[in-house]
Order: structure tokens, then C-alpha cells, then sequence
């Protein structure tokens, strides 16, 4: 059985497939009459949004869960509430902490598993990211991306992402936020990833200057540390200066404005922020479409 934990979970040729899906004007209704589950343990404005309408639009229901709800391993297992789901769903996304929270439910071998997001990654992210690059520039080969931020689950899935479709991808970070050696072993399977110590060097004639917020869900308590150790991290007109005359500003939202990027560039003319949101919904309409349909087959 197929599942998604991580867009490594596809091959270079599956991953330019479900991009092709994203853009299917009428996708095979592979959801008829059945339901997905949508389980979150942290708070979602994007993912939940995109994720229901996809199943809809694939002549699906969706059913939202909060992480509470279900109380995974309090009131139930994992184990057990996924064998539960399975008998009303022909899938499950869960947005988790813990990246081995959807490595048990895959394990269970009954229906296929979305990660939604953890702390190790966010596939469904990379995947709405890769399809906005593809289109900005006719192509996603030999394109570079400048992620310039904290090592975090976004920038994991992204890196792996651009591995898996010839895309360049550079990283700078302050120190201690850097990827771990086995993230580089990882991310070096699938590609050449660049790993700078200034944002300057990263971002230096690229394609795409990419953001995520310093803090994540579930680090609030350090963020005003996170605040001075990524003093200098900050996505500003002068940085975006050094990038391609043609590049353009991503960031998988939500936003921290003044922080990790000053305003002037999120609603500035290179930021394609909204169609990247946007194209969250086109992308989970082309992975399920795939997952669901041509990956059982
Ligand atoms: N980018 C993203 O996953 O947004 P949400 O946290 O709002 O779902
Ligand atoms: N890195 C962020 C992404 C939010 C979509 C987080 O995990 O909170």
C-alpha cells in the first residue's frame, strides 16, 4: 500500500505525475461516496481548507478531527483509531507532532496515510510549492531556491522536493538551526542541496527567495530567543536585490510580518504568496488523485 509521509514517499516520474494532476481540469471523481479523514493536532488555516475542498472536489467527504477528538494514544491508540477510521474512510491525513505518529498509522496497512505536517516535514507543502515554481517559470529543472531561515520541517520536504525535480536548493541558517548531518544524508539521496552561513551568499541570483516563520507550532516558548539568533535572517528589499532580476518571493504562511520578512516583500511584486496558498488545493486534488487512483492500480 502507497502511503505519503514524505514526498520522498514518490519518484521523480510519480512526483512530476501528480503535478500534471494538479492541473487536470476533470479528475477522475476517485472519492465518490467515500470519506477522509482530516485529523489535526495543531492549528491549520491552509491545509485543512485545501485538503477538504480536494476530497470534495474528487466526489469525496471530508471529516475534519481535532487532535482532542479522537484523543490519539489517550482515549485510543493510533493503531486502534486508525482501524476505526478505516472502516469509514478510504484515507487519513493527520497534521501530528510527531513524525512517527503517521509511521504507526501507515504501519497499520489498512488505507493510505497523508502527513499533514509534523515535525519533521511537510510533503503536501513541498507539493503546492514545486507546482507554483513549475508554473512561474514554464519548468522546475535547473531553477534555484533560496530557503533562508530556521532548518524546519518545511525546509526538509522542500529540499528533498527540489532534489527530486532537478532543482537547486541553497539553505542558510544561523547557527544551531542548521540541518542535522542525517537531514543532509537524506536530502544528498536526491539531490546536491548548498548550505551557506550567510543569506546573502544564498539567495545570490536565485530563482526563488523562500520564508518560513522562525518559530514553529509548538516552539512559541522560544521564540523570543529565536527572535535574536535569527537576527539578520530577515527577508528585506535589500536581500531580494541580490536574487534574479526575474525571481520570486514564496512563503508557506502563516506569516510573522516584521520578522522573518518585512512587509514591503510579502505584498511586494515578486511575492506569488496567495497563488502558492491557493495552489495547496490544486496540489492535494493531484496527489490524492494519484494516490487514491493510479497508485492502487
Ligand atoms: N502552510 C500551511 O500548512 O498552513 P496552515 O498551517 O494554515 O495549514
Ligand atoms: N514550520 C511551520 C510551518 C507552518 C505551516 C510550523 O511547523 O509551524
Amino acid at each position: 500500500m502507497r502511503h505519503f509521509l514524505e514526498i520522498d514517499d514518490l519518484t521523480p516520474a510519480e512526483l512530476a505525475r501528480v503535478l500534471d494532476l494538479a492541473l487536470v481540469p476533470d479528475p477522475t471523481p476517485v472519492l465518490a461516496a467515500k470519506g477522509m479523514a482530516l485529523i489535526f493536532q495543531k492549528p491549520s488555516t491552509r491545509t485543512r481548507n485545501s485538503m477538504e475542498m480536494a476530497v470534495v472536489q474528487l466526489g469525496g467527504h471530508p471529516v475534519c478531527i481535532q487532535g482532542d477528538e479522537v484523543g490519539l494514544d489517550t482515549r485510543e491508540s493510533v493503531e486502534d483509531v486508525t482501524k476505526a477510521m478505516a472502516g469509514f474512510h478510504a484515507a487519513i491525513g493527520a497534521r501530528v507532532h510527531q513524525h512517527s505518529v503517521v509511521e504507526r498509522m501507515a504501519k497499520v496497512e489498512q488505507i493510505p496515510i497523508v502527513n499533514l505536517l509534523c515535525d519533521e516535514g511537510h510533503p503536501m507543502q513541498a507539493l503546492a510549492d514545486l507546482l507554483t515554481i513549475r508554473s512561474e517559470f514554464d519548468g522546475l529543472e535547473g531553477r534555484t531556491v533560496a530557503y533562508v531561515g530556521d532548518a524546519n520541517n518545511v525546509a526538509r520536504s522542500l529540499a528533498i522536493g527540489a532534489g527530486l525535480t532537478g532543482v537547486q536548493f541553497r539553505i542558510a541558517s544561523p547557527p544551531g538551526y542548521q540541518f542535522a548531518s542525517e537531514d543532509l544524508d537524506r536530502i544528498r539521496l536526491v539531490g546536491e542541496p548548498t548550505v551557506c552561513d550567510r543569506p546573502e551568499d544564498a539567495v545570490a541570483g536565485a530563482d526563488v527567495v523562500y520564508a518560513d516563520t522562525w518559530t514553529s507550532m509548538g516552539q512559541e516558548a522560544e521564540a523570543a530567543r529565536r527572535r535574536r539568533d535569527f537576527e539578520g535572517f530577515q527577508i528585506d528589499e535589500r536581500l531580494m536585490g541580490l536574487a534574479s532580476p526575474e525571481a520570486i518571493f514564496l512563503h508557506c504562511l502563516p506569516a510573522h510580518r516584521g520578522e522573518e520578512v518585512v512587509d514591503e516583500v510579502l505584498d511586494g511584486p515578486r511575492s506569488r504568496i496567495w497563488l502558492q496558498a491557493a495552489n495547496r488545493m490544486h496540489a492535494a486534488r493531484g496527489l490524492l488523485c494519484w494516490l487514491l487512483g493510479e497508485a492502487q492500480r
